[in-house]
């Protein structure tokens, strides 16, 4: 026999990996856990415990405590506790407990994937070779971090006590993800983790304890998704930070809504895997096997809806079953088992129902005929569905299962289209050996992430997260720093006083009704043109006296959809260089100024001749400022721990409607709308109610700068109406909202349909004149989302 034959005809034998120092642990524990509240374990308040599983065996591994509201409370109040001391530590000694953490992980290692391993089901091999190392590699990435916060973050601080609720298909990964930036940023954290996967959470806990980290800075309460609901509805916790199905994540910003709690979504996805005909076909099929197949497909950025170009589709289906047919399918603590097992019985049964519904609609099911499948524990096979259509469910929602769904194209365009078919937006894997290609394709890509002929790769410096219904927010790298800070004045800025909408105001007494009216009639702005309302309706706008300044406008659904649409049209803008958009702004501030004196008259009739001629020339100024902006705020390449590089671009949000200040019409406005366009979004602004007639003076200035129609549209009118338009369209990417605390809560309430951005100045003060307030990298930081294109380098 040839070593070649040999080779074939080899078989695998058993390689278990040894449990015993896991179950030790268990045992130690008297396979009964509580919650780690304020450094101590402790039992549960109302003394009610569940059982945690091994989802390939079926048998208990422990009993862990269900959280109740009063356990929660002990949680956070424990949490508060701990706050003051723990920003009060110098960054150096954050960083050290940090660095503890990290290195604690690394020498509890194996018992840690282990005990992964048991708890979820994963191969061993994914635990021990990906989810630890993670794990370990983010808490030193975020001592890094915490040493340099001051000098990198200034002027911010912490938002306190901060509400993280993870998954359970990655659970110690996960609580990295979510622990080592709170803490580097001087949070403190009640963290629960997900009911299938309980128990690496509580054997960090124990670590907290071993490298004594303060008591009270980590807490963790184990329970169902009625823990998680009273953390998220607890009225003292300042922040959330949730991973977890795009449904809960909805439910999440609806609770919220009425609460100023910052909040960071990591959802679903159905992340396109797209082989071009010139890619290396069988290093895009090892990929795809770690594309889908890695944890079960269980994975919310896993290369789920395979694209094959048609030309190669054939080929590419052959190949794809027959590495399929060499997966193994087994005992997850086995070495040489290359799938796991299914979390729970819930989810194989939602894995099943999806793949019969696929087959309903049309989908042709292969699964590997020669594969052996263990005789017990809850095992679903590789599975193959092609003859796809993209409409059809198993194209669009998400399965998390080793399930992939086979769709061909045709042109890179029509991959493109394709690809962004979807609600989601997490991650994408882009195959060809031209770089021109694939880099093309990839900016074009509605992701956070984007792997070039790799995939699933993830690291501690390039920020991850979703666009569109995948989520907001980043986890990783500097921009996932920014989900746990506030600027230090936003926090300690009054509220706005709430006053009655300008519109709805009787007009003042003392009219003087000898006076003539000043016949100025201006019009809304869509499209770059002037345009009537639909409603045919115009409303008196008053000076601070009473007297008749014009009539304004009043915009309705109808003229805001116009505007949407106009808006989107004008999506050229994103594309344009920064240079160009720079140029634009220069000229903007250029007209503004020659028209200063004219438009601080008119403004000056309702805030008055000071604060006119002031908004008009802090306006110029600030228009400069993001000129300036334009082509500085950019992004970043990383360096990951392998050959590779992660390209972090600064991508525009998309359209943005904008609720503008009542009481600055014109710096307000201007604050708002130019970082925005800067950056490359296209806007839907509702001017201020208190004199709306500053769209005249704004257009008039637009028309001649140059900017192309479409980019910045403005709709006067009732803006709480407006804003429920702008608000529940599905084609606004964001909503910014910043004419007070009605007006925030509506704009956070009202989009969670399809979960736009929103950015608020939750019903607080702003000083728009100061420059540390009214503009800067706190709004650039919301014009744009990080994509993280990941290219390979070397041979
Ligand atoms: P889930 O979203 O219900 O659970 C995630 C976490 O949220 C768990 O800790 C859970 O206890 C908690 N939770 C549940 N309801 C809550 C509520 N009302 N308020 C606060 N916290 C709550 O996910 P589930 O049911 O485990 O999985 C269902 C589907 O969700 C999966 O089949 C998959 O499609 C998706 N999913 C996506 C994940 C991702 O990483 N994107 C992770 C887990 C699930």
């Amino acid at each position: 026999m040839s070593v070649a034959e040999k080779f074939l005809s080899m078989e695998y034998g058993p390689a278990p990996e040894d449990p015993r120092e896991a179950l030790a642990w268990l045992d130690q524990h008297g396979r009964k856990l509580g919650h780690f509240i304020g450094g101590t374990f402790r039992p549960p308040a109302e003394g009610v415990y569940f059982d945690t599983l091994d989802p390939s065996t079926g048998e208990r591994l422990a009993a862990v405590a269900q959280g109740s509201a009063a356990d929660i409370d002990a949680a956070v109040k424990a949490a508060r506790g701990a706050l003051a001391e723990w920003q009060s530590l110098a960054p150096h000694a954050r960083a050290r407990y940090l660095y503890a953490l990290a290195r604690q992980v690394q020498k509890h290692s194996r018992r840690l994937a282990v005990l992964e391993t048991m708890d979820n089901g994963k191969p061993i091999r994914e635990s021990r070779d990906l989810d630890i190392p993670l794990v370990a590699r983010h808490f030193y990435h975020h001592a890094g971090w915490a040493q340099l916060l001051p000098q990198e973050f200034p002027g911010y601080v912490a938002c306190g006590v901060v509400g993280q609720i993870i998954p359970w298909n990655f659970p110690l990964l996960m609580l990295a993800w979510k622990i080592a930036p709170a803490l580097a940023t001087g949070n403190t954290v009640v963290l629960k983790p997900a009911e299938f996967t309980p128990l690496t959470a509580l054997a960090f806990a124990e670590i907290c304890q071993e490298v004594g980290l303060p008591a009270g800075v980590v807490n963790i309460v184990t329970g169902d998704g009625a823990t998680g609901e009273a953390l998220v509805k607890h009225p003292d916790v300042d922040k959330i930070a949730f991973t977890g199905s795009t449904e809960v994540g909805r439910a999440i910003r609806r609770a919220t809504a009425q609460s100023h709690k910052k909040i960071s979504l990591e959802l679903g996805g159905k992340s396109p895997f797209i082989i071009f005909e010139d890619a290396d076909l069988d290093s895009a099929v090892e990929g795809l096997v770690d594309g889908i197949w890695l944890n079960q497909g269980q994975v919310c950025c896993a290369g789920s809806r395979l694209l094959m170009q048609e030309s190669v589709a054939e080929t590419l289906m052959h190949k794809v079953r027959e590495r399929m047919s060499t997966l193994r399918v087994g005992p997850p603590l086995d070495k040489a088992i290359d799938i796991g097992a299914i979390v729970a019985r819930v989810q194989l049964e939602r894995i099943q129902r999806l793949v019969d519904q696929g087959v309903a609609e049309g989908a042709t099911c292969w699964q590997p005929p020669s594969l052996t499948m263990p005789s017990r524990g809850l095992f679903f096979p590789p599975t193959l569905l092609s003859n796809v259509h993209p409409t059809s469910t198993v194209a669009q929602q998400e399965i998390f299962g080793p399930v992939l769904a086979a769709m061909t194209f045709r042109t890179p365009r029509e991959a493109v289209e394709l690809a962004n078919n979807t609600v989601y937006g997490l991650a994408a894997s882009v195959w060809s050996e031209s770089i021109n290609v694939a880099l093309h394709v990839a900016a074009q890509l509605k992701a956070g992430v984007v792997w070039v002929n790799s995939t699933n790769l993830f690291d501690a410096a390039s920020g991850f997260g979703g666009y569109k219904e995948s989520g907001y927010g980043r986890e990783g790298g500097r921009e996932g720093l920014f989900e746990y800070l506030e600027p230090e004045w936003f926090k300690h800025a009054p509220r706005l006083e709430t006053k009655p909408a300008a519109m709805d105001q009787p007009p003042e007494q003392g009219i003087d009704s000898a006076a003539p009216p000043i016949d100025r009639t201006v019009k809304l702005y869509i499209g770059g043109k002037q345009a009537r309302p639909d409603s045919g309706y115009s409303v008196e706008v008053r000076a601070a006296d009473g007297r008749l300044l014009g009539e304004a406008p009043l915009g309705n659904r109808k003229d805001i959809r116009n505007a949407v649409e106009a808006a989107r049209k004008a999506d050229g803008w994103a594309r344009t260089t920064a240079h160009n958009r720079a140029q634009v702004l220069y000229y903007i501030a250029e007209n503004l100024s020659q028209r200063a004196e004219e438009i601080a008259g008119r403004l000056a009739a309702v805030v008055g001749k000071e604060q006119a001629s002031a908004e008009v020339q802090a306006g110029i100024e600030r228009v400069f400022s993001y000129a300036a902006w334009a082509d500085k705020y950019d992004g970043a390449v990383h360096n990951p721990p392998f050959r590779n590089i992660a390209l972090a671009m600064h991508e525009p949000v998309g359209t943005v409607g904008i609720v503008c200040p009542a009481d600055l019409p014109l710096l307000g406005l201007l604050s708002l709308v130019m970082p925005a366009i800067a950056m490359g979004n296209t806007i839907v602004a509702i001017p201020s109610e208190a004199y709306p007639l500053i769209i005249g003076d704004l257009y008039q200035v637009f028309e001649t700068s140059d900017l192309p129609g479409g980019v910045v549209n403005m709709v006067s009118g009732r803006s709480a109406e407006l804003l429920k338009v702008l608000a529940e369209h599905d084609d606004v990417d964001a909503i910014w909202s910043f004419a007070g605390e009605a007006s925030s809560v509506a704009a956070k309430s009202l989009s969670v349909g399809n979960l736009k951005q929103v950015f608020s100045n939750e019903g607080r003060a702003i000083d728009w004149f100061s420059i540390e307030q009214g503009e800067g990298r706190w709004f650039l930081h919301q014009t744009t989302q990080v994509k993280n294109i990941w290219v390979p380098y070397g041979e």
